[in-house]
């Protein structure tokens, strides 16, 4: 076992205030709900877990090693049932994808798609993403951290749940590659003028969008659709794109 958690010799060079991320405040950005499995879910837990399954345990990942080969690296957070992950992943196969998911029978859902479709440039983790950005993926080594329709919290006093924090922020900076993308998305208005704030008052990043859509992208055409957008859009709510790049 390689467990660097409490290793602090290569903890990122924070640029700003230092902040401490969630999980080491012992605040948590989901709700685990007990949900029952179905056969499939269960099978990918089960069965393709060994071979596609990554933990807290196995510590600071080589990612070359991971997926013997050298690719474009994405990382998308709270991927819910997975089907933008999946859809990505079969479409992009010069690229390597990692996802990250507590919720069980998402994460059993996306080893068995993956597995079906005979996928092997995904990954999955089954863990609090802000451990596993913090002690298991290395500094300068994704290209795009994806974060689509993360649990808006929406009262008032349960803001400080919100995923997209200052501290997260600086956290996914390091481990992006310079140049590299934070790619939001959300169909809460609050939410989004939270994330453009954040982002725009976070040290060493720069936003993408052009100055007649700013702080907002359209919302790019490779982004699948996921089942909570599909239900925004039944809703009336509108979407909101956000993707801001490494800069420093
Ligand atoms: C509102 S759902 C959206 C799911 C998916 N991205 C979509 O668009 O359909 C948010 C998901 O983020 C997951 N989540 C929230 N915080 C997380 C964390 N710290 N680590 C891993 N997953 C998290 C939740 O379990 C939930 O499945």
């Amino acid at each position: 076992m390689n467990d660097q958690r409490h290793d602090t010799t290569d903890m990122p060079t924070s640029i700003g205030a230092p902040q401490v991320p969630l999980h080491r405040r012992g605040i948590k950005s989901y709700v685990l709900r007990a949900g029952r499995m179905t056969a499939a879910q269960t099978r990918g837990l089960e069965e393709v877990w060994p071979r596609l399954g990554l933990t807290l345990d196995d510590g600071r990942q080589d990612l070359d090693a991971v997926f013997g080969r050298q690719a474009p690296r994405v990382v998308e957070v709270g991927f819910g049932m997975g089907a933008s992950l999946i859809e990505q992943a079969e479409r992009h196969p010069e690229t390597d994808f990692i996802g990250i998911e507590v919720h069980a029978p998402g994460v059993g859902k996306l080893l068995d798609e993956a597995d079906k479709r005979g996928l092997s440039n995904l990954r999955v983790y089954r863990e609090d993403a802000l451990r596993v950005l913090d002690e298991c993926l290395p500094e300068a080594s994704i290209d795009t951290l994806q974060l689509f329709f993360p649990d808006p919290w929406p009262k008032k006093k349960h803001h400080k749940r919100r995923i997209l924090q200052p501290a997260f922020v600086e956290l996914v900076r390091t481990r992006l590659k310079h140049g590299g993308t934070l790619h939001m998305a959300t169909d809460w208005e609050n939410y989004a003028e939270h994330m453009a704030e954040v982002m725009s008052a976070a040290p060493g990043f720069r936003n993408v969008a052009s100055a007649d859509t700013a702080p907002y992208v359209p919302r790019p055409e490779f982004r699948p659709l996921t089942k909570f957008e599909a239900r925004g859009e039944r809703l009336g709510h509108g979407v909101w794109d956000l993707i801001f790049e490494r800069c420093v």
